[in-house]
Formats: structure tokens, C-alpha cells, sequence
């Protein structure tokens, strides 16, 4: 199998993905539940990749699974996870660990990572939310085809491939 660079992501209208530090439809708790159940489902045992605003975000590192956070900062600590200065450093140790790396986010790393990534899983969420982070534009770009669509109440889980050489 193939090595995998994945983005895992929630997006709303427009693209928003987190406010104020947070996501914005967090006290939708169906769709909170129901988006965290996709997540942890795919993500499980897996490497994922997160910025260190999304790890102080998230509060804690992600059971089960092998947590590379993105800080620039030197001298951050944090107990359970890997601190790496740059995100090639984060995609090479995570291959070293499995052929699926997980991108989990926030803006600045789903930026950086979307032009190498393979996949994209993405929860599509219907409403309209204040933001104030977005993923980048993914739709209507020729770059990426539908592999997989799961319909629910105001929001569909799908499944992107690139659809052209990167
Ligand atoms: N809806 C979703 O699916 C989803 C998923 C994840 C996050 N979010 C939301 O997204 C928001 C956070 O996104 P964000 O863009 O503000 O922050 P972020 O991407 O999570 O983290 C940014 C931080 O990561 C570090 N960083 C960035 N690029 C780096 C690189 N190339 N090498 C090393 N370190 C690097 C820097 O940390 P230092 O300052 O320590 O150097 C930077 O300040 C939150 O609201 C969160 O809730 C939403």
C-alpha cells in the first residue's frame, strides 16, 4: 500500500472550520458526537499531526494513537507526545509508523499539508457558523474526486482522491 498523507476535517458553509480557538458547532452534541465517532474511528491507532494551537485546543493527547504536535517553539514538552519543528519531520516519523498519516488540523497545518495530501476525509457541515480559521478551497478545483458520500441530517460524511499529479 501506498504511503498516505490524510487531512481530517469538519468544515461548514464557506469553509470555516474553528472559532475563537474552538469549533464552532460544538454544542450541536449530535453532530459533535457523531463527527468525533467518524474521527476516532478512522484516527485509531494511527499517527496524527495536529499544530499546537489544535493540541491546546483538543486539552490532552488523543488515546490510542501516536500524537505529533507542530510547535516552532523550542523547549515545548509535552508528556505522551512528539514535538516536531516542521511538518516533514511530523509526515516522516508518522510513515515510519504506518503507511496512513493523519493531518488533524487546524488552519495553518491543513494549509501547509494540503498540496502533498492524498486524501481527504472530510465531515461537510450544511450550517452557517461564525469563524474565524477555514480549510483551504478543495471543492471546484479539479484537484480532488468523490470516492465516498454518506448523507445524514444536515451533513454528509465524504471521501476525497487527488484527481491529477500533484
Ligand atoms: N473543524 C476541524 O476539523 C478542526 C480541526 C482542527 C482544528 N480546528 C480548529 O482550528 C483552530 C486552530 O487552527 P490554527 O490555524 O489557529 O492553529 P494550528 O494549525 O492548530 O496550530 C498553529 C501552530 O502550530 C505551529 N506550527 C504551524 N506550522 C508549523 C510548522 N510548519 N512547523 C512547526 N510548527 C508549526 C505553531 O505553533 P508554535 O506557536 O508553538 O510555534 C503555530 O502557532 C482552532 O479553532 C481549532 O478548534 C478545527
Amino acid at each position: 500500500m501506498d504511503r498516505e498523507i490524510i487531512l481530517i476535517a469538519a468544515v461548514a458553509y464557506d469553509n470555516v472550520i474553528g472559532n475563537n480557538g474552538s469549533i464552532p458547532w460544538w454544542d450541536d452534541t449530535k453532530l459533535r458526537r457523531e463527527d468525533m465517532s467518524r474521527f476516532r474511528r478512522l484516527t485509531l491507532d494511527k499517527p496524527v499531526i495536529m499544530g499546537h494551537t489544535t493540541f491546546l485546543s483538543i486539552g490532552k493527547v488523543l488515546p490510542r494513537r501516536v500524537n505529533f504536535v507542530l510547535s516552532r517553539k523550542g523547549g515545548l514538552s509535552v508528556h505522551g507526545a512528539n514535538i516536531c519543528p516542521d511538518l516533514n519531520t511530523a509526515i516522516l516519523a508518522a510513515h515510519a509508523l504506518s503507511n496512513e498519516a493523519y493531518i488533524i488540523g487546524g488552519e495553518q497545518i491543513f494549509y501547509q499539508a494540503i498540496g502533498d495530501a492524498t486524501r481527504l476525509e472530510m465531515t461537510e457541515i450544511d450550517g452557517r457558523y461564525e469563524g474565524d480559521t477555514f480549510f483551504p478551497r478543495y471543492k471546484d478545483t479539479g484537484k480532488w474526486y468523490k470516492t465516498f458520500n454518506e448523507e445524514r441530517e444536515g451533513y454528509r460524511f465524504s471521501t476525497y482522491r487527488r484527481s491529477m499529479p500533484k
